[in-house]
């Protein structure tokens, strides 16, 4: 989306005074936004339309939300977060997807209980995206389903931008890690904008600023993964205990810093994380599954004993992470415990960094500055 001249010739003005730098910045900060929160007033049975529109528009900076069409359209490629959350109508099935493009599946939230109860379940999931790649919800084409919603706002939908492919501050201090974002063709973008608006003044700032931080290394880091089969615990004498839950499906993992087949996060940039978990309730099973950090230590937990039928339950938080902590899932492993998913992905797992510790400047553990080396 072009942004209204006006406003551009309003930073020009603002950031004259602020100085060349800021104005770069600036100018990259408003190119590479991206976010939306909508909300539905009203309930939607399944049917032959099954894209979830939507009525009430909180936010949609970058305009590339069509909330009429139901549809986000990517402008800026890059890792992005979704969140939605709908409601359950009474006597109905529930079952929305999160969708990319066509019909390519991603998450889900399911609720297979036809009681006359009204309740929410809610799902969320870190994306890669190129540009023009679409992410909707579907909900089940069945008049059996349905989704509830009125004017309290049961039904809402969030996205956006955590990490574009390339912007500003990778193309000033990572050109030596050029294949950073390895699936992803890198896109010159933030460096198109940057070329054609820089003075020579700015590029010799931009330069000293990357020999002031040449020890910097990519401050990026976010994953997000599924997992498509159940977990079911079994009392086992002589397995290994606390197995951290493994995944099988990656959707982001900048950084590398997620290893998906042993399900555990090793943080590098040591700062502030964001943690969401979603995990599927087995029928006549308990669930019980725990975000863990480093051996044993238990920081948030889902729990549900339940004895519902297949639902989802959901949790997150935030944690100070220092280089080489590690963060996982763990799901009771004896009999009686057990985490529902399939194809469709109940159970997934993101996190990413929302603020790296800076040295000197405070971060989210003034102490971590010691450790630098
Ligand atoms: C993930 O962990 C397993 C088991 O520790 C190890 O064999 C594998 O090399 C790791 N994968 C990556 C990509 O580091
Ligand atoms: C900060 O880091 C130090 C050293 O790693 C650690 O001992 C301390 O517990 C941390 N404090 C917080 C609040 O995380």
């Amino acid at each position: 989306m072009l942004l209204p001249a006006t406003a551009l010739i309003g930073f020009l003005c603002l950031s004259h005074a602020g100085g060349a730098r800021g104005f770069a910045r600036l100018l990259e900060d408003l190119e590479l936004r991206s976010a939306f929160s909508v909300a539905r007033t009203s309930s939607m049975e399944g049917g032959p339309k099954m894209t979830v529109t939507f009525d009430a528009v909180y936010v949609n900076i970058g305009g590339d939300f069509d909330p009429k069409a139901g549809l986000f359209r990517c402008r800026i490629p890059g890792a992005y977060y979704f969140s939605f959350t709908v409601g359950k109508f009474p006597h109905k099935d529930l079952s929305v997807m999160l969708m990319k493009n066509r019909n390519e599946v991603q998450a889900i939230v399911y609720e297979e209980n036809a009681g006359e109860e009204r309740k929410v379940q809610s799902q969320s999931v870190m994306l890669q995206l190129e540009f023009g790649d679409t992410v909707w919800l579907r909900l089940h084409g069945d008049p059996r389903y349905a989704l509830y919603s009125n004017t309290g706002h049961y039904t809402t939908f969030n996205g956006y931008l955590v990490y574009p492919d390339t912007y500003g501050y990778q193309t000033r201090h990572h050109q030596r890690h050029p294949d950073y974002s390895s699936q992803q063709p890198q896109r010159d973008h933030a460096a198109v904008v940057q070329s054609n608006q820089a003075t020579e003044e700015e590029k010799d700032l931009q330069h000293r600023e990357e020999e002031d931080e040449e020890e910097d290394d990519d401050q990026r880091s976010a994953f997000s993964v599924g997992r498509t089969q159940s977990i079911v615990g079994v009392n086992q004498v002589g397995m290994p205990q606390h197995q951290p839950v493994s995944f099988d499906t990656a959707f982001v993992n900048v950084g590398d810093d997620f290893n998906v087949t042993e399900g555990v996060f090793t943080c590098r940039v040591p700062g502030a994380y964001f943690f969401s978990f979603n995990v599927g309730k087995l029928p006549q099973k308990t669930l019980s599954v725990k975000l863990m950090k480093n051996r044993l230590e238990v920081q948030a937990m889902i729990y549900d004993d339940s004895q519902g039928e297949k639902a989802l339950q959901s949790q997150s938080l935030m944690l100070s992470l220092q280089p080489g902590d590690t963060v996982w899932l763990y799901s009771h492993q004896r009999d009686g415990f057990g985490a529902y998913s399939n194809h469709a992905k109940y159970i997934t797992f993101t996190g990413f960094l929302v603020y790296p510790d800076f040295p000197g400047s405070g971060g989210t553990n003034q102490s971590s500055t010691e450790k630098k080396p």
